[in-house]
């Protein structure tokens, strides 16, 4: 932390958390509200979503549902979103879902708000002013969109992921961690999503813009993500591995929302957009190898995070007890499933120096402890090829 400079912290929203959270919505709704629901069609088919509409509908909640959120929602879906929201004259939008259908939901609330081209909020642009009051009602725990005011949407034309960074106003007004809407999630999406949030963990950590509070909440979510992702991945119909894991998350994103990340999602961007890896993959791919390489200039940070992560490192050196946490994290992401190579993933680079290039112009790239060369940045993409 530079004590030179000055900080300005972003606070989420209201949080609402615990089994059955959900059904206490319509609580935090205006009784005059017209919500549009902004959803994918798996949750639409899978029961959660009646679970949400069943509250408005009992609470005499007038709604519209727009379920056409795809994976890295593409610029048409918000599009057609937006369309909905402004025939039904809706007044706010529910995000339901992992983070594309709340990011959707965000930029959907963005574009009806505000006139011009959406991209150019990815370009620096500040997000003007208020826009329609944003819901989040995550069924994943990893992205920790709902405390965030970034979202992620992609121009499939120029095969690009447009980051909107749009705090304080597109941070979510209210969340709800409700465990019991995590029950039927597939092992795969568990231990991806788990891996992209410690990530967020780690690189707000580690991040040259961190703060003592934004380290706290790192930590914090670093230790819970460490103890609880393998019981989560395991059953994650276990309440209580479900909502420590929620709850993690949501530190994750509170910090790096703050704090941003680091080179892991620098390069996880380009990764995903031309291979369609999920987020989650690409994270977990490149945290262990970003790890190794940003020891050397905070090895204190990693020191701590070894200990977070349940490893003794009583007695050892800052050095080893620092490479007890890439450890640490590779055997995790080993025991959840994740895959550790591009051998097991089936990819081979044709892109790499378009993908080197895109890594060292994304804004992360700045805040990463360590500062990359387009040599180095280019190794670190092979590294997994190798391991
Ligand atoms: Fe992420």
């Amino acid at each position: 932390m530079d004590l030179q400079r000055v900080y300005i912290q972003n606070n989420p929203g209201k949080l609402v958390f615990g089994p059955r959270s959900v059904n206490q919505l319509a609580d935090e709704i205006p009784a005059d509200a017209v919500p549009l629901v902004i959803t994918d069609r798996g949750i639409s088919q899978s029961g959660i979503l009646k679970r949400v509409t069943g509250v408005l509908d009992g609470a005499g909640i007038r709604h519209h549902i727009f379920h056409g959120i795809e994976p890295d929602p593409p610029i048409g879906a918000i599009e057609k979103a937006a369309a909905v929201y402004r025939k039904n004259r809706c007044t706010m939008v529910i995000g339901v879902g992992g983070g594309s259908s709340i990011d959707g939901a965000k930029s959907v609330s963005l574009m009806v708000s505000h006139r011009g081209d959406i991209s150019e909020y990815s370009r620096g642009k500040a997000v003007p002013g208020p826009v329609a009051p944003i819901y989040a009602i995550p069924t994943t725990a990893g992205t920790g969109s709902e405390v965030t005011g970034v979202s992620v949407i992609t121009d499939p034309v120029k095969k690009v992921k447009m980051v909107l960074r749009g705090a304080p106003h597109l941070i979510p007004k209210c969340a709800f961690l409700d465990p019991e809407l995590l029950v039927s999630l597939p092992p795969r999406v568990a231990a991806e999503t788990g891996g992209d949030a410690l990530t967020h963990a780690v690189e707000s950590y580690v991040s040259q813009n961190s703060t003592v509070v934004t380290e706290g909440l790192a930590l914090s979510a670093i230790t819970l993500i460490g103890r609880y992702l393998r019981r989560f991945v395991g059953n994650p119909a276990d309440m209580e591995a479900a909502e420590h894991m929620q709850l993690g998350c949501y530190l994750a994103g509170f910090a790096f929302s703050n704090a941003g990340v680091g080179l892991v999602h620098s390069m996880a961007h380009p990764v995903g957009a031309h291979y369609h890896l999920s987020h989650g993959a690409a994270c977990s791919l490149y945290l262990p190898v970003v790890m190794e390489y940003n020891i050397l200039t905070c090895p204190e940070k990693y020191a701590s995070i070894a200990a977070a992560l349940g490893e003794d490192v009583s007695g050892m050196t800052t050095r080893c007890a620092a490479k007890m946490s890439v450890k640490a994290v590779r055997d995790l992401f080993t025991d959840v499933g994740l895959a550790l190579t591009f051998r097991e993933l089936g990819v081979k680079f044709k892109l790499l120096p378009r993908m080197v290039a895109e890594a060292m112009a994304a804004v992360p790239t700045q805040a990463n402890p360590r500062r990359p060369s387009d040599a180095e940045v280019s190794n670190l993409f092979n590294t997994p090829m190798v391991k």
